[in-house]
Formats: structure tokens, C-alpha cells, sequence
């Protein structure tokens, strides 16, 4: 565990916007220095998240830069490459070849999968939040379109599954690209070796798995970002608890946004429903939400954080509520654990410590969740993740992950979203 001096609530916020402003890159705050050099989704909804109460303009670039990146399919790209740093990442633009897709936006290489759909969950935060009322609400009628359009390509498109929820074609688009969950669909695609650059963290899949992730992704790249293809041949097809939650939060919130555009809720409310109906008929076994592999019809054995992001939804069932504050609680995730939120169950055979997605908490993640608890107002344990999350990032910086025992930091440091929140539980520790 790294020694560090205690930090204080206010140094440890400079602390966060000193990582914010340094990892700006014009209208983009990139993830990490080094290690991510271009503009990724979800992290950038977190950005955006983490600026609302401060800084209204900054956080509405935040999200208008990621959505200049958003395909005619409605589709929003995982990355949008920054044009001077093209090849510092790989997969960089010449593996994705977005541009030869009619459907991609001109001008903006991306690569060609998708990420958790926080995006209206975002754009409510700022609203929600922010101290300019009018720059905020302007900004929500600029977004509404894209959003909708957004959510439009999930209920069509991705609806591969055909129960209402959206299927995820690749792990990078869970934000959670090495859970366990996915070794199952993962490690039944065929073996392939790559010579590539490698720039993932230490801690990351052993390089097998890394040459099936890019064989997935060159595959669907090679269909032409086909949806026909997805729907009847792509072999990695999995419906998340986190993913689906995550989007049905964004629809209820929608819903609310929706009238500042001049546009009816009722659609987004609907949507919301579909998505509940599917992820209590499709997602609940064994008192949690797992992820079902399309192309076996099996639910994943294994439980991870994704397992509550249906919780985010107020109208979750008050049963199925107690059920997964309680499994929270217990010793497979909280109740063994020195820090919130272990990403994968600790008794599982999968479960890692140090490993990426396979143990270690993540701001991000313990963010979600504080939400979710929030919702169904469960003050006790709204508390207790915030202030372990704080504990993390104040002994261990801001880091990528941590090792949910010690609480040493794992991965990158100065890492975008884990600033970025900090700034938001800071603030709203205030009044809880
Ligand atoms: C890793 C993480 C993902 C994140 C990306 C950029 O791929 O698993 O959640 O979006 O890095 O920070």
C-alpha cells in the first residue's frame, strides 16, 4: 500500500481537478495520461457527471464532443480517436476502419461497438445539478435528439434477444472488459494468435483472451457493422444486468428530460417498463440479476457488481430490493471486503484481487451503486460506499481500480473518472 499523507476534503478535490484539467484534451477529458489517449464513452459520462455542479459548459462539451462521434445508426462509439494521436492506441482507427462505414460520422474515426448507455443519465445529472439553469437546459435540447436516436438503436438493433433488453456484442462494451462473466461466451470462440502492440494494463486477460476480444471485434468489423450479421451470426451475444440497468435508468430520467424538448415522455416511460419486464424474466435467478449468454440460452454462475445495476431502477420490486442489498452486504461482496465494492464475488473461484474486473472496487462502479442505493433510499448504505470510496482515492490517489482489501491502488493513475467523482461525492457527502 502506498504511503500517503493524509488529505483533507479540500486538497483532495484540487487534487481532482488538477487530474482533470491536465488529462483535458480540448473538449475531451481523456481517461488516463499515457494509457488512453483518446475520448471513451462511459468514462466521459462520468467526467460529465463529476463536472455537473461545477461547471455547466465544460461538462455539456464533455458529452456534445463524445456524441459528434455518434453513428446515423444512432449507435455511440466506445472511442472517439483524437486525430493527432490516431495510432497511440491499440485498436487505433486503422483496426475499427469507421470511415469506410457509410453509417459513421465524417471526419471523426471511431471504433465501431458501444458502452453503457449513461448518456441521458448524464445530461439529467448536469440539468439536475447545474448552477446555470439556461446554459443547462439548452443543453438538454441539443442532446435530446441524439439521445433518443440512441436509445432508439438499442431497442431495434440490439434487441437481439427479442425480450426487450439490449444485447452487448463485445466485452468492451460492458465498461467491464475483463469480468469473469464473459469467460464462458469468451472462451468458446476460436483460438487465434495476433502480433499486435499490446498497451493494456498490467493485471489485464492473459493474451489467448486478448486475441479472441480482437477477433470478435475484426469479425464484426468485418460484416460492415452489420445488423443483420448480429442478429444471426455474431458469436458473442450477451444481455447485462449493468448494461440493461443502466439503460433503463437513462430512459426514466428521459422521461423528465423529455418535456424541455418539447417531446413526449410517454415513450421513454414505456421503454423503461419493457426493459423491467425483460430484466426480471430474463436476467433474476437465484436472488440476483445474471447475464445470459444469447448463443446458449445459460445465465453466467458467476456474480459480480453488474449483478445490482437493475437496482438503479425505482420501480424494482421492494422484494427483489431487500434480495440484492442483501447479497450486497454479505461477506460474497461487502461484508468480506476492507473497501466497497469487490467487482467480482469474492468466493468465487474467479475472484482476483488484483486482476482488472475479476476483484478489485472501482470508483465508477461503487458510484452506480451508491445511486441505486439512493433510489430505494437506503441512506445506511448510501453512506458507507461514499466514505469507502473517499478512503480509497484519499490514501491511494486516483487510481484506476483498487484492491477491495487494502485498498491499493491497481492500474492507471490519474485516472479521469475516479477524479471526477471524487468531486461529486465530495459534495454530496455535505448533506447525507
Ligand atoms: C478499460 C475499462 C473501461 C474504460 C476504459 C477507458 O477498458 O475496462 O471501463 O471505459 O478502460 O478508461
Amino acid at each position: 500500500m502506498e504511503a500517503r499523507p493524509a488529505v483533507d476534503d479540500a486538497a483532495l478535490g484540487r487534487g481532482a481537478w488538477s487530474v482533470l484539467d491536465a488529462n483535458r484534451a480540448g473538449s475531451a477529458t481523456v481517461p488516463a495520461p499515457g494509457l488512453y489517449p483518446h475520448q471513451w464513452n462511459w468514462d466521459s459520462t462520468f467526467v460529465a457527471i463529476g463536472l455537473a455542479r461545477w461547471d455547466t459548459r465544460r461538462a455539456g462539451a464533455e458529452l456534445l464532443g463524445l456524441l459528434a462521434g455518434q453513428w446515423r445508426t444512432g449507435m455511440v462509439p466506445h472511442i472517439v480517436f483524437r486525430p493527432a494521436r490516431t495510432e497511440a492506441y491499440f485498436p487505433g482507427p486503422s483496426v475499427w476502419r469507421s470511415r469506410e462505414n457509410p453509417a459513421s460520422p465524417n471526419g471523426t474515426p471511431t471504433s465501431g461497438l458501444t458502452q453503457p448507455p449513461l448518456h441521458a443519465l448524464a445530461a439529467w445529472w448536469v440539468w439536475r445539478h447545474a448552477a446555470d439553469r439556461e446554459e443547462a437546459a439548452a443543453l438538454v435540447r441539443r442532446l435530446y435528439p441524439m439521445l433518443v436516436a440512441q436509445h432508439a438503436y438499442l431497442a431495434t438493433t440490439r434487441d437481439l434477444g427479442g425480450g426487450g433488453l439490449a444485447a452487448i456484442v463485445h466485452p468492451w462494451e460492458s465498461g467491464m472488459d475483463d469480468s469473469p462473466v464473459w469467460d464462458a461466451p469468451v472462451g468458446a470462440l476460436p483460438a487465434v494468435r495476433y502480433a499486435y502492440r499490446r498497451e493494456e494494463p498490467p493485471g489485464c486477460h492473459s493474451d489467448s483472451h486478448q486475441d479472441r476480444y480482437v477477433w470478435l471485434a475484426l469479425r464484426y468489423r468485418d460484416s460492415g457493422y452489420d445488423a443483420a450479421y448480429l442478429r444471426e451470426d455474431h458469436p458473442f451475444a450477451v444481455e447485462d444486468p449493468m448494461f440493461n440497468g443502466i439503460w433503463l435508468a437513462s430512459c426514466q430520467v428521459l422521461a423528465e428530460l423529455a418535456p424541455l424538448a418539447g417531446a413526449d415522455p410517454g415513450p421513454h416511460l414505456e421503454a423503461a417498463e419493457r426493459i423491467r419486464a425483460g430484466l426480471l424474466e430474463r436476467l433474476w435467478s437465484d436472488g440476483v440479476f445474471r447475464a445470459r449468454d444469447l448463443r446458449t440460452g445459460r445465465l453466467s454462475p458467476v456474480s459480480t457488481v453488474g449483478c445490482f445495476g437493475p437496482m438503479l431502477d425505482p420501480g424494482l420490486p421492494a422484494d427483489r430490493v431487500e434480495k440484492l442489498v442483501g447479497v450486497l452486504e454479505s461477506p460474497r461482496f461487502m461484508g468480506a471486503a476492507g473497501y466497497p465494492v469487490p467487482s467480482c464475488e469474492i468466493r468465487a473461484p474467479q475472484f482476483d484481487r488484483s486482476r482488472y474486473w475479476r476483484g478489485p472496487s472501482w470508483v465508477t462502479t461503487n458510484w452506480l451503486l451508491r445511486l441505486a442505493l439512493a433510489v430505494h433510499g437506503r441512506t445506511d448504505l448510501v453512506r458507507l460506499l461514499g466514505a469507502g470510496t473517499l478512503r480509497l482515492v484519499r490514501q491511494a490517489g486516483f487510481r484506476e481500480c483498487f484492491d477491495p482489501f487494502d485498498g491499493s491502488g491497481r492500474g492507471s493513475g490519474d485516472f479521469s473518472c475516479s477524479a471526477a467523482l471524487t468531486l461529486d461525492l465530495l459534495a454530496d457527502n455535505v448533506g447525507i
